[in-house]
């Protein structure tokens, strides 16, 4: 497995590969890995790619306030992860070899970025997409690899796709958890043990809402309601940010239930700031 620190090298071992008839598969991430993004590495690998994670936590996504100093760096457990799951390349570069020169261009998708985490986490979706269209544009993937658990980040990385026209195949993966259901994420390190216990009850909320539609109910504001209402009474150490029924796509609300809809959520514990997201989709009419 190559490990690169600078552009330069990681061009030079990709651009190797591809002259050994290989394809790149993409995998961006933050680090400290855990089996959330293990899954993307063997997705990537067994769709034949030479898999390329990228492992760099971006300063420009993190707000103000946020936790970019003490965002958890594993690189050496990173590596080894990494190894394990048949990664050909890892880059993983400074600060200063991403944004040396001090970029001034900013990749902005408007529209989607408005709602949801971008409400609470205003520029860091700009944050986002700007490095991964650095990513892009460093490694010149066939395919990138994503994870359903930042339903946002997929529906927005998938429109600056298509609007700028890179030509990679996105591929989105399901959400890997914990066995009582909480969502893998770095952060969850952060949770008290007293958090820790209710945070499977976002996954529990959004399970019950997706188990009313079949029971005939559709309407997107009572299903917001019953996530909350759960969330109240089970997860009350945990301040709901958002709860809302939203068109997988364009993010914006639902009223009804009659296509596949995405129920996502944000829930501030002390610690930590949680996201869980679930496909519903409405029973298949007719019979
Ligand atoms: P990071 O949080 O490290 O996540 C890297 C990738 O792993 C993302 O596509 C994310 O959706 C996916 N992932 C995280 N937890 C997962 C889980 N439990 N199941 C499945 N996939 C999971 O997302 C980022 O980094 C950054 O914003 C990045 C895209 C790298 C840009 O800096």
């Amino acid at each position: 497995m190559e490990i690169c620190q600078t552009i330069d090298s990681f061009r030079a071992v990709l651009a190797e590969a591809r002259r050994t008839g290989r394809t790149i598969g993409l995998v961006p991430t933050m680090g400290n890995l855990h089996a959330g993004h293990a899954s993307l590495i063997d997705r990537a690998a067994a769709d034949g790619h030479f898999v390329a994670v990228t492992i760099f936590v971006n300063p420009t996504q993190f707000g103000p306030g946020e936790d970019f100093a003490r965002y958890p760096r594993t690189p050496t457990e990173d590596l080894e992860l990494c190894r394990g799951h048949g990664a050909a390349a890892v880059f993983m570069p400074t600060v200063d070899e991403m944004y040396g020169e001090k970029g001034v261009t900013t990749v902005s998708v408007a529209s989607l970025t408005g709602g949801l985490c971008g409400r609470s986490r205003p520029g860091h979706f700009d944050g986002v997409c700007t490095v991964v269209a650095k990513l892009f544009n460093i490694a010149g993937p066939e395919a990138a690899y994503f994870g359903q658990k930042d339903a946002q980040q997929c529906a927005v990385i998938a429109r600056m796709i298509a609007d700028l026209n890179f030509p990679i195949r996105m591929v989105i993966c399901p959400t890997v958890r914990e066995a009582d259901g909480l969502a893998l994420s770095s952060r969850n390190r952060y949770l008290s043990p007293a958090e820790r216990q209710q945070a499977p009850q976002l996954y529990a909320a959004l399970k019950l809402a997706a188990s009313m539609v079949p029971q005939g109910t559709t309407d997107a504001n009572r299903l917001a309601a019953a996530i909350a209402d759960h969330l109240a009474r089970l997860a009350p150490l945990g301040k709901i940010e958002y709860v809302e029924i939203v068109n997988p796509h364009s993010l914006s609300p639902v009223q009804q239930v009659d296509r596949p809809v995405l129920a996502a959520l944000a829930v501030r514990f002390d610690s930590a700031r949680l996201i869980d997201n679930m496909r519903v989709e409405p029973e298949p009419s007719g019979g």
